[in-house]
Order: structure tokens, then C-alpha cells, then sequence
């Protein structure tokens, strides 16, 4: 850049007194945040607002002064909801256009709000607080996700599904006890959620630009104003710190996960080989050249916003990574990073919460392929080990034997005559028939946590008492 054009530039408002000339324009634009951190102007009117009340309290700046500093704070944030506000991106970043326009609403008083804090501890607390409220959102999309899984599983406590390992028919289950496989996993995602609020319910407000302050402020004052259960404890952490983002973007990426894996088992069950599910038309599209297509967009898309999480959280582990403490630039890239998670998570959530409450369940196929490729097997040796008394192992073998035999004659297990499974093995009886369809086979799996429907309501009740 040409040094005639940059010298023309006044130096910045904030601190010109140490410069002679505004920045180049290269500079100006890798520098400003402004672009994405005025997302985080209510925070930082909030962070502002506590931080004067706390100064006005401690006698370090006049009730006078405070008072016309919240009301141009009240201001601002009405102009910038009304979209009535001009961000600059000379100003860099939201605290420098607030704390301008702030200026110019109430003339010099505004330079007493920045007294005994920095941006430092000011972006701390601004993020903080986003992520806080971001976190308060995803607990409770998790807690509708797993309402929608808890009605679904509680209208198929007793619809039978083939249960899968390496995705070929082990044996059968309900389709409420896979839906409560999900509660689980949401469960957890929702546990992870509550942690991390505890962990981040710190008030980084107060630590400054690192080292603390010189002014008698009260920390604990702005920590409880600002809804934080305590100011944090180390002012060189307190701004270098970024853990509660990257524990939220921790959390999205396991939940981006579940949520994956989801959507990968609708793609699977709504194909017409499988057929186990229809999705609703609000959560499918159409093809433009074939008309008898419905296609799981939405589905396949929450399973690809799992990679934009992951690419996030990979983001803003390298980034961290190789800072000394305290503050460096490089941590105003976290925010693009969280945002952008933060955005695809709700998205995935919300579309899966909508997708499993309106997708039609078709137990009639499910129940025929529960019933397809021997998955009562293992029902057979359990009864041989019971009824015959058969070492587990010897059981199998019999079975197997028995698994055979039907594979060669094209049939099911329950399909051989008695003469045939006799002459595997003579202890044999026709009771053995009472085993081999699948509803018996779900039935009898009454372990705790396991797959009989009188088994899988007691995990329904459960999971509603806690949600
Ligand atoms: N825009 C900055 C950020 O997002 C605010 C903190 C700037 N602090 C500083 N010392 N330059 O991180």
C-alpha cells in the first residue's frame, strides 16, 4: 500500500496519543473483528453496564457520570436492535463502536467507562456470556430432541425391529428400545451441557489486561450482576483463557456426532430396500428429473455440518495451542469459529427434533426383516441351554447346525419340522417353537436395559421423570 494513502488516515480515536498515523488498509482489515463480534453487542452493553454500576458503587467514577453512561448505553443497544446503528470497521471490533458512539451520545464522561478494565478482560466476559446463554439454548433443544425420541418410543415399546452389529441382522428389538438408544446419547450431550455452564460460570470482568488493577473495584459485585456464580481467581488466565469455547465446541462435535449417526440411519431406513421409515414431506425434497424420488436432504445435511463442527473445534485447538500467556490476537478468531458451530448445531438439532416426531414408522416391514436372516439363533441356543441343558458353547454349535439346514432349504429357523431340528439334536421338543418368533425373542430379554418392551417403559418412565 502506498504510504501517501495510509498517511492521510486520522489515528485511531482510541489510542492516537502513541501514533502519528492510522493503520495501513491491509491492517485494518485482518485486524477488525467488527464484522462478526457485533454479534455480541448485548453482552457487551450488559459487561459495560455492571462494570459502571460496580465503578459509580466503589466511588471510582461519579453517580453522575454513571448514570449518563447507562443511559447511552440503553441507547445504544435500542439503536443497534432497531438497526439503527452504523458499525465501523475502523473501530475494529464491537467494544471500540460502542464505546464511540457512547462518546458521541454523552460527550466525556464515556472515557470513564473503560476505568480498571481492558478489552481483554471485556472480550473475555462478552464471549463468556455468549457462550453461556449459546449453551442455555442447547440444553434445551436436547431436552425437545429427547421428548420427540421418548413419545416415539413409547408408541413402539413393542414394534420389532431386526437390531443390527456391522450393520447385518444380529438379533431383534423394538424400535422404542433403538429410540432410547438416542436418549441416551442425548442424555449424555445434555450432561456434558450442564457441566460446561458450571465450569464457565466464572466472571472474567475486573482481571483487566492481565495483571488486575490498581482501582478498589469489587469483582464479586459484577460477577453477581452479571448472573456469574463468582469472579474468576486468576487475572493472567482469566484473558488467556478460551477452554469454555472449545469445551462447547467439545460438545457440539460429540452431540454432531449422535446427531450424525442419526442421520445416517434415517438415510438407511427411509431407502426403499429398507422401508422402515417414510419421512414427512416438511423433511424431504423432491428430485427434478425423478419423479418418484423423496430425497433425506435434511438428514444427509446434519450429517455433513458434523464435519463444519469438527472443522471448528480443530480451528480453535490449533489456534490455542501455541500462545503464551496471556491475551494475543490470535484468540479474536475463536468467535467465528463458535458462532458458525453454534449455528450448524441448532440447525441439526431442530432438524432432527422434526424429522423423528413426524417420520411414519412402518412396523410391518421392520417386523418382516426382524424375523429375516436367522436373527432368533441365538434364542435357540438359549433354549437348548435351558430346556436341554446344553453347555452354551455345545448350543451353539447346534444351532448353527440348525441355521444351516434352513439356509439350505431356503426357509426360517421357526419353519424346520420337529423332525428335522431332531435329528440335530433328539432333545428337541416342539416347544422350542415358542422361542423362535420374534416377539418371544424380544420378550424374553428382560435384563435391566434390555430389550423387552416391559423393560424398555421402566427406561421410558425413568428418562421422563428426569426431563
Ligand atoms: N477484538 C479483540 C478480540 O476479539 C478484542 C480484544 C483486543 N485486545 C487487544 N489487546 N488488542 O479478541
Amino acid at each position: 500500500m502506498a504510504d501517501d494513502t495510509t498517511d492521510t488516515k486520522s489515528s485511531n480515536q482510541m489510542w492516537g496519543g502513541r501514533f502519528a498515523s492510522g493503520p495501513d488498509a491491509i491492517m485494518e482489515e485482518i485486524n477488525a473483528s467488527i464484522g462478526f463480534d457485533k454479534k455480541l453487542f448485548a453482552q457487551d452493553i450488559r459487561g459495560s453496564i455492571a462494570h459502571a454500576t460496580m465503578l459509580a458503587h466503589q466511588g471510582i467514577i461519579s453517580t453522575d457520570d454513571k448514570d449518563k453512561i447507562v443511559h447511552g448505553l440503553n441507547t445504544i443497544l435500542s439503536e443497534i436492535e432497531g438497526g439503527n446503528f452504523e458499525f465501523s470497521r475502523q473501530l475494529e471490533d464491537i467494544h471500540m463502536n460502542v464505546e464511540a458512539r457512547l462518546a458521541t451520545l454523552i460527550g466525556p464522561a464515556a472515557g470513564r467507562l473503560h476505568t480498571a478494565r481492558s478489552r481483554n478482560d471485556q472480550v473475555a466476559l462478552d464471549f463468556r456470556l455468549w457462550v453461556k446463554e449459546e449453551l442455555q439454548k442447547t440444553e434445551q433443544m436436547l431436552t425437545g430432541l429427547i421428548a420427540a425420541f421418548l413419545d416415539r418410543a413409547e408408541e413402539h415399546a413393542e414394534s420389532v425391529m431386526p437390531g443390527f452389529t456391522h450393520l447385518q441382522t444380529a438379533q431383534p428389538v423394538t424400535f422404542g428400545h433403538h429410540c432410547m438408544a438416542y436418549v441416551e446419547m442425548f442424555g449424555r450431550d445434555r450432561s456434558r451441557v450442564r457441566h460446561a455452564i458450571e465450569h464457565l460460570d466464572e466472571s472474567p470482568i475486573g482481571a483487566a489486561a492481565l495483571a488486575g488493577t490498581g482501582y478498589p473495584i469489587d469483582r464479586h459485585m459484577t460477577a453477581k450482576a452479571l448472573g456469574f456464580r463468582e469472579p474468576t481467581r486468576n487475572s493472567i488466565d482469566t484473558v488467556s483463557d478460551r477452554d469454555f469455547a472449545i469445551e462447547f465446541l467439545s460438545i457440539a462435535a460429540i452431540a454432531g456426532m449422535h446427531l450424525s449417526r442419526l442421520a445416517e440411519e434415517i438415510v438407511i431406513w427411509s431407502t426403499p430396500q429398507f422401508g422402515f421409515v417414510r419421512l414427512s414431506d416438511a423433511f424431504s425434497t423432491g428430485s427434478s428429473i425423478m419423479p418418484q424420488k423423496k430425497n433425506p436432504d435434511a438428514a444427509e445435511l446434519v450429517r455433513a455440518k458434523t464435519g463444519r463442527i469438527n472443522g471448528s473445534l480443530v480451528a480453535l485447538l490449533t489456534i490455542m495451542k501455541g500462545l503464551p500467556l496471556a491475551y494475543s490476537k490470535d484468540m479474536q478468531e475463536d468467535k467465528e469459529q463458535v458462532f458458525d458451530a453454534a449455528e450448524s448445531l441448532e440447525l441439526a438439532i431442530a432438524a432432527m427434533t422434526g424429522m423423528v416426531r413426524d417420520m411414519t414408522v412402518n412396523t410391518a416391514r421392520m417386523k418382516a426383516a426382524a424375523g429375516s436372516g436367522y436373527s432368533t439363533a441365538t434364542d435357540l441356543a438359549d433354549w437348548l441351554v435351558r430346556e436341554a441343558g446344553l453347555p452354551f458353547r455345545d448350543a451353539h454349535h447346534v444351532t448353527g447346525r440348525a441355521v444351516a439346514l434352513a439356509e439350505s432349504k431356503g426357509c426360517d429357523l421357526a419353519e424346520l419340522p420337529l423332525s428335522d431340528l431332531q435329528a440335530i439334536h433328539a432333545a428337541i421338543t416342539d416347544k422350542v417353537y415358542d422361542v423362535l418368533t420374534v416377539e418371544a425373542s424380544v420378550a424374553s430379554r428382560k435384563s435391566f436395559g434390555g430389550t423387552a418392551p416391559s423393560e424398555v417403559r421402566k427406561q421410558i418412565a425413568f428418562w421422563r421423570a428426569r426431563n
